[in-house]
């Protein structure tokens, strides 16, 4: 027996056992619905992000968007966490805390919504722009988008997880950028976090093998500088060490018997900064 067990996932209760599920017709028919609600919430908050608005307001418009479509934000109450979406800002890595603190002219941000739709979860990120960010910036934000998209190329049967991990540290460090260590995508489904743990580093061949019907997510977080994270004292906010800018863009996919279909994709077309 291999040390990874994969089992049909019509077969199962929702049961986080270290199971990676393989999922049928119908679970991606829900993960459509969900994942496009998902990139949807995510089109319609883009004109509301500008210098001058609070991350709390973002999130009381991510709530609002997430109820309306007939979901719930999963993070919502998820191990003591309180708002409907994170919001991470600038050296903010994963995990920012919405709250009255405003945007200013400059800023690179994370937003990262998961509603929960029929019992799917779509989980997605992307990054914004407040104003003009310096080109630096800028440098970093297409890079880590071109890092998300080579690692959902690798997304397909017979390939292993560690093939998407290094194909993305490959391309970040060709930038001299930190891959994130500490933080990896994850299966989900019913369940908002489950095996397998999708690393966004690491050797070609090693891990799960992919298989039809697996869904998980892929979303690297990739630094300006070194790759350590700390977390404040709040237990959430996680930040670069060095103080380093840091981004991040998720999808959420299932894979196909030639590849993947990813869940989360922009029906606006509005996949990375800029938006307007
Ligand atoms: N959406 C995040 C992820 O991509 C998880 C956020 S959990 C929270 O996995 F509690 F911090 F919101
Ligand atoms: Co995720
Ligand atoms: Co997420």
């Amino acid at each position: 027996m291999s040390e990874y067990q994969i089992v049909d996932a019509e077969d199962q209760t929702v049961l986080r056992d270290g199971t990676i599920k393989l999922h049928g017709p119908e679970a991606f028919e829900g993960m459509r619905k969900a994942g496009l609600l998902a990139a949807r919430i995510l089109d319609e908050i883009a004109p509301m992000v500008q210098p001058g608005v609070s991350t709390a307001a973002i999130d009381d418009k991510v709530r609002e968007l997430t109820l309306d479509g007939g979901a719930v934000p999963a993070t919502l109450g998820y191990r003591g966490y309180a708002h409907s979406c994170c919001i991470s800002i600038n050296h903010v890595v994963c995990h920012g805390i919405p709250s009255d603190k405003t945007l200013k002219d400059g800023d690179i941000l994370n937003i990262d919504v998961t509603p929960l739709l029929d019992g799917w979860h779509g989980d997605t990120s992307r990054m914004y722009f407040a104003g003009e960010p310096a080109l630096k910036a800028r440098r970093l934000v297409e890079v880590t988008y071109e890092c998300l998209m080579i690692g959902i190329e690798q997304a397909r049967p017979g390939n292993h997880i560690g093939d998407i991990g290094y194909a993305i540290q490959q391309h970040a460090e060709q930038h001299r950028y930190g891959v994130v260590r500490e933080f990896c995508g994850h299966g989900l489904g019913r369940l908002f976090h489950d095996a397998p743990e999708v690393v966004h580093a690491g050797r070609p061949g090693t891990g799960p093998e992919i298989k039809p019907g697996m869904f998980f997510t892929i979303e690297p977080m990739i630094n300006l500088g070194k790759p350590p994270v700390k977390v404040l004292a709040d237990g959430w906010t996680a930040v670069t060490r060095d103080k380093s800018l840091s981004a991040q863009f998720e999808h959420s996919i299932g894979i196909t018997e030639t590849g993947c279909e990813i869940f989360t994709a922009s029906p606006a077309g509005l996949d990375k900064p800029p938006y307007a």
